[in-house]
């Protein structure tokens, strides 16, 4: 058995993943640079898994230092979670997003065009479709001119992955659109770590409710939606984690298809204002207050999930309040360190 290579993945989805893997009985190797994560993640994985992975501290802009760490070595798989990942920050460091987004996916591309075959899920966004013309949205649907670079940066590693297969018989990839993910591990070993200010709903909301921060910010109250603020399809975590493992399946038993897109969300559409009652209804009371909306933001988004369903046999089974409630676990645990 070869290793599966996981970038990124001390990350909040990547260390999701990597237990999966690991409960499977698969080896694996991450790369990571820290630069959202730190080594706890590690000692959280291991707790769950009772088995520790292989790393390597690797920032993946640095191609001399990918080809070193995966010398010699065969790999039955890449999950390319490695990424900047904030919407709004994008508008303000556009070219810090290309190059960890970009440059650092072309010199993966390159360093893995050594290995005999080449099995890649890569992380996209339901970003790329930017603002729906019609919801759920399905796979087929246009993809948008990109309104942030962070957007932006998922299409073009979309399009530089069907170059890469189109170009080397060798090589597939699943492109994995992901919705909102939120929640954490149920054992409360891992789960989200923002750094600094979170910028997403999830983290920014348990912050709160724990006395972290003063009040959380409802960003715009006047979209064309049943309470005006604006709609995501939440997916918990470990939902999305086991879709890799679908996705890595799905290669394995059918290659014929060089490149696979999948939506991977729950398919259910809830508004900022639903997430907080219903985060007060099983968990703790949010301040919250409502503000203008935020740069670059769309109104609403859900995922058609058929797809998935159909060719991944993978659909999401966690309920919002399992998800809210794991994050709220989460954040205890986080708060009480
Ligand atoms: P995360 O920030 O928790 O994890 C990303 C990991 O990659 C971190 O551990 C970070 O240290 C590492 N990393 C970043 N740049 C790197 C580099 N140049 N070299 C090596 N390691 C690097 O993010 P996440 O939420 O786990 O997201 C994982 C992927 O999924 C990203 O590609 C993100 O764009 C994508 N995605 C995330 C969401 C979301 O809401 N979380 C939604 C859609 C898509
Ligand atoms: N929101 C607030 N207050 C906050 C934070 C967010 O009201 O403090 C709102 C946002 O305006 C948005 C919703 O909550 O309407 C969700 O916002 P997030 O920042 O949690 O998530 P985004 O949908 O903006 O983006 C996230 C990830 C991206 C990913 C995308 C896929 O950050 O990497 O989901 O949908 F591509």
């Amino acid at each position: 058995m070869n290793p599966i290579l996981v970038t990124g993945g001390l990350g909040f989805i990547g260390s999701h993943t990597v237990v999966e893997l690991l409960a499977q009985g698969r080896e694996v190797l991450i790369l990571d640079n820290l630069s959202n994560s730190t080594l706890d993640v590690l000692d959280g994985i291991e707790k769950i898994a009772g088995v520790r992975p292989a790393f390597a501290k690797v920032d993946l802009r640095d191609k001399t230092a990918i080809a070193s760490a995966l010398e010699g070595k065969q790999l039955d798989g890449v999950i390319h979670f490695a990424a900047a990942k904030s919407v709004s920050e994008s508008l303000e460091r556009p070219l810090y997003y290309y190059e960890n987004n970009i440059s650092a996916l072309v010199n993966l591309l390159q360093v893995l065009s050594d290995q005999k075959s080449c099995k890649f899920i890569f992380s996209s966004s339901c970003t790329v479709y930017g603002e729906p013309d019609s919801l759920p949205i399905t796979e087929d649907a246009p993809v948008k001119p990109a309104i942030t670079p962070y957007g932006y940066s998922k299409q073009v590693g979309e399009q530089l992955l069907r170059d890469a297969v189109a170009a080397n018989e060798n090589m597939r990839t699943v492109l994995l659109r992901y919705f909102n993910p939120i929640g954490a591990h149920a054992s409360g070993h891992i789960g989200e770590l923002p750094q600094g200010v979170p910028q997403n709903l999830i983290p920014y909301l348990t912050q709160t409710a724990a006395g972290e921060r003063e009040s959380l910010s409802i960003f715009g109250t006047d979209y064309d939606t049943a309470d005006g603020t604006a709609v995501r399809d939440y997916i918990h975590v470990v939902d999305l984690a086991r879709a890799h493992i679908a996705a890595l399946d799905a290669i394995a038993a059918d290659s014929s298809e060089p490149i696979q897109l999948y939506n991977v969300g729950t398919g259910q559409g809830t508004s900022v204002r639903e997430i907080v009652t219903t985060f007060e209804n099983c968990c703790a009371p949010v301040a919250h207050e409502y503000t203008d909306r935020r740069p670059g933001d769309i109104m609403a988004i859900y995922a058609g999930t058929e797809k998935a369903e159909q060719h991944l046999g993978w659909k999401a089974t966690h309920s919002l309040e399992d998800s809210l409630k794991s994050a709220w676990k989460w954040q205890q645990k986080l708060s009480a360190r």
